[in-house]
């Protein structure tokens, strides 16, 4: 095979490796003893939204899971597990959603094109749209919209995890857990908070609360 892009990654690898040790020869040794992560990162699969870099964090402080439009998608086995093991095993203080402005799902979801698979999990983001085209139609440019969007879907996402068991049973044991919206800026890196937060003071729609017993 001749020499490509991907044979490159593997020697940034070794420069990698050799960097760390370099400055800390028991770098490796002490992160393969266990993480204790105080952060799950809930963001877009979208290449420019690096969770660590953009927050400055290092190996083993960011538990993440990615997808199209970092959505919380209540049948999603994927999402569920990571929440599940992040809040009850890891016991995460802060749950981030991250969007960011300019994502290609949010995009498609304001358009009506048909993308073959992607429909069904564009769907989830078209949802959202609905849900606040009274707030969205009074702004007065394709922009604004779409800007607005981005921001209203990670609200959303929040919310739906609020509506979660594990995230209502975690604020029932008064872990301290918070959940919070962000929002990544591609055109000049910086995040803004939506604050949106939400913990176990939060008062959430009677339809969506849980009967649980404190464990
Ligand atoms: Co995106």
């Amino acid at each position: 095979m001749k020499n490509t892009y991907y044979h490159q990654l593997l020697e940034n690898n070794k420069d990698w490796v050799k960097n760390k040790i370099d400055k800390d020869p028991t770098y490796f040794e002490e992160l393969s003893k266990g993480q204790k992560p105080p952060v799950l990162w809930i963001g877009c699969a979208d290449s420019r939204v690096p969770a660590n870099q953009i927050t400055g964090t290092l190996p083993g402080e960011i538990f993440v899971h990615r997808n199209i439009a970092n959505m919380v998608v209540h049948t999603d086995m994927n999402m569920l597990s990571v929440l599940d093991y992040a809040v009850n095993h890891l016991k995460v203080k802060h749950i981030i959603v991250c969007g960011h402005y300019g994502c290609g799902g949010v995009e498609a979801a304001m358009q009506n094109k048909s993308l073959g698979l992607i429909n069904k999990w564009i769907r989830n983001i078209k949802e959202v749209y609905k849900e606040n085209i009274t707030e969205l139609n009074k702004l007065d440019s394709d922009k604004k919209r779409f800007d607005r969007l981005v921001e209203l879907n990670v609200k959303a996402q929040v919310y739906d995890l609020a509506k979660t068991s594990i995230v209502q049973q975690s604020w029932k044991n008064e872990t301290g857990l918070e959940i919070h919206g962000w929002v990544y800026g591609l055109n000049d890196g910086i995040i803004k908070d939506l604050k949106v937060s939400m913990d176990s003071t939060a008062h959430l729609d009677d339809i969506f609360t849980l009967d649980l017993e404190k464990k």
